[in-house]
């Protein structure tokens, strides 16, 4: 008999959690305004809210916190980075920061002018929110396709070459500080882009002369991806499909929260010593000193040993089978996601579950709060809230698709969690002609509402 597929760890410490009744779901989600950013997660009893921040660090991880320099300046903590960021990465130069959106912060303030324009693949959201507080614009260039969700492409995450050129073509070099490159492409549903968009990005990028930033998060799922889907690089590490992706990029931003499995921190990288030293003033004032930024010695000292770990195939091949695990689950019952899973989530196709629903009354939001009633699931939604209003008309956004993410910790949950939140899916779909009214905003912020937003139900 052939011998299944084992998860590449043992479990060495547990974390309880509880479940709950309808009863009380109801009365929490009430209480919370119906945003599920606003539940206490003890009143959660399955938290897919996100990958970021979530995870499980491992033992040489825990083992490097305790050996953590809190020099201010200096620190061999810092070292430690610097010599894993230069080793996997290939980037010499990079700042410590306390977060993902943290490094974005730091660099746009340096290079990011009003009437500037960033093109990219579905930016993230706080990716989004930086340029547009800096009345920039960040266009987003990504392939029709990924909007049809039915439809199985290997690399769905990609850059759409022709829009793209558009943007450069069409507009001075100097207004175009960078293209920014997301890899796995997290809004279009944890999507992979092949070394060969990579690759194309990166010459249209020299032939305009404009700076490549790959935004990182998640860079180590989408090596595996190149790795298991595009021709030629099989017989690759993933150490040196990341190598040759980061080969094209003139910086990154890193949100070490996701797949460099740290509970906090992240970085911004450089290949020119000059942009790293502008930068500095501005980590200076807001993060801290460069050789520590936002975080503490032992953070990055757990930090350096997770990005070594991250980028091992066996801790990626678990993590995204798990992934595929629930997708397969969800085909059994025939439930609608953005096609094929993602890297680090599921995302539900909330339209096609609530077809009855008006986009006024927050499609995927609804599914949201209906499947955390269901089973104590806490997921995020992917549509019209967290799509904000227009900048200059003020009107709502409605983006073309209402997805509720359904993301994976690393790490945390068994397949057996897997199995409940399919379940739970599958009963909310069964009874989804039932629902037939959403939500209304009550209160909400001018930018990333979704975080704070409350909502009556209609
Ligand atoms: N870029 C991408 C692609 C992200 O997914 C995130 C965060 C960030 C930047 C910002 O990083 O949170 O460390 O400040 N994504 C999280 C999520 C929050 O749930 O997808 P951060």
């Amino acid at each position: 008999m052939e011998i299944p597929f084992a998860e590449s760890y043992r479990i060495k410490m547990v974390e309880p959690i509880h479940r709950s009744t309808r009863e009380e779901r109801e009365q929490w989600i009430k209480e919370a305004k119906y945003n599920l950013f606003k539940l206490s997660s003890k009143h959660v009893f399955i938290d897919l809210l996100t990958d970021s921040g979530t995870g499980a660090m491992s033992n040489r991880q825990w083992s490097a916190m305790m050996m953590g320099d809190e020099s201010y300046a200096g620190a061999e903590s810092y070292f430690e980075l610097k010599e894993a960021i230069e080793k996997i990465l290939g980037f010499p130069y990079f700042l410590p920061t306390h977060q993902g959106r943290a490094a974005e912060n730091v660099l746009f303030s340096t290079i990011v002018k009003e009437g500037d324009y960033l093109p990219g693949n579905s930016h993230f959201d706080t990716t989004k929110g930086h340029i547009e507080y800096r009345k920039a614009h960040a266009v987003d260039c990504t392939i029709s396709a990924a909007a049809q969700t039915e439809l199985e492409l290997p690399f769905k995450g990609e850059v759409d070459l022709e829009k793209l050129e558009k943007v450069l073509a069409n507009n001075p070099k100097e207004k175009i500080p960078c293209v920014v490159l997301t890899v796995t492409n997290n809004t279009a549903g944890g999507q992979p882009v092949s070394m060969k968009n990579i690759r194309d990005v990166h010459n249209l990028c020299r032939k305009y002369d404009i700076p490549l930033l790959l935004d990182s998060a998640r860079f180590a799922e989408n090596a595996y991806f190149i790795k298991t889907r595009e021709e030629g690089y099989a017989d690759k590490s993933i150490k040196e499909i990341v190598r040759e992706m980061f080969s094209y990029a003139d910086m990154m931003t890193m949100s070490s929260k996701k797949d460099a499995i740290v509970n906090m921190g992240g970085f911004v990288a450089f290949k020119n010593e000059e942009l790293w030293k502008r930068c500095q003033m501005f980590c200076i004032m807001n993060e801290g000193y460069i050789t520590y930024g936002g975080m503490s010695g032992r953070d990055m000292a757990a930090l350096a040993v997770g990005l070594d770990e991250g980028t091992q195939f066996d801790t990626l091949d678990t993590r995204i089978r798990q992934v595929q695990y629930l997708a397969a689950k969800l085909d059994e019952y025939g439930i609608p996601y953005q096609r094929p899973a993602g890297g680090h989530a599921i995302f539900l196709d909330a339209k096609k579950i609530l077809p009855q629903l008006p986009r006024e009354e927050f499609v995927a939001q609804t599914l949201g709060v209906e499947l955390y009633l269901e089973a104590g699931i806490r997921g995020v939604e992917i549509g019209a809230i967290l799509a904000d209003r227009d900048p200059e008309t003020k009107e709502n956004r409605y983006p073309e698709l209402e997805l509720l993410r359904l993301a994976i910790p690393r790490r945390t949950y068994t397949n057996n969690h897997m199995d409940v939140i399919a379940a739970a899916v599958k009963n909310v779909y069964d009874r989804r002609e039932s629902i037939t009214k959403g939500y209304a905003i009550t209160f909400e912020q001018p930018v990333m509402r979704h975080f704070t937003v409350e909502l009556k139900k209609l």
